[in-house]
């Protein structure tokens, strides 16, 4: 191989690992963070938590089959960043008899995965 093409493919690996190890890192969090208890696509099996594929722009308590705290279904709220960063903080403290095992105290961990699920919502929208 050409010392000039060998060039030109470390180039293009250069260029071309830092958007797809960004991504797969994110994906990795969620599966690390919420990945025991929650799937993605509404096709997969419902684990302990609804699937939150679309939950960025989604209302609270809505999965159709999957039995809430009565605190999510009187709620009247859309899931945006506001919302998903106190509820990860903290879930008792949006919806007081939330029984989600999980509180994430790094803003910036946060901030990751809610940006994660605002970007992948659209891939999820309508069932998928
Ligand atoms: C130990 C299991 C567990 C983990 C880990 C977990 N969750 Fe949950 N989650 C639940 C359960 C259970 C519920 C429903 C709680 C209820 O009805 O009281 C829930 C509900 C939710 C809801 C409300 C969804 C809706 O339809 O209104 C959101 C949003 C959510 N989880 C996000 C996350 C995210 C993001 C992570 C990871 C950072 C995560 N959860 C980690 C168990 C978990």
């Amino acid at each position: 191989m050409s010392l000039l093409k060998r060039a030109g493919l470390a180039l293009s690996a250069a260029l071309f690992v830092a958007p797809a190890a960004w991504a797969d890192s994110a994906a990795d969090l969620f599966a690390n963070q919420c990945g025991t208890c929650h799937t993605m696509s509404a096709k997969d099996a419902m684990l302990q938590g609804p699937n939150l594929g679309d939950v960025y722009g989604r209302k609270v308590g809505a999965v159709a089959g999957f039995a809430y705290s009565p605190d999510y279904t009187k709620a009247n709220f859309v899931w945006d960043t506001a919302h998903l960063d106190a509820y990860l903080a903290n879930p008792a403290a949006v919806l007081p008899d939330s029984y989600m095992a999980y509180q994430q105290p790094d803003p910036a961990i946060r901030a990751q995965i809610i940006a994660y699920l605002k970007a992948q919502a659209p891939l999820y929208q309508g069932g998928k």
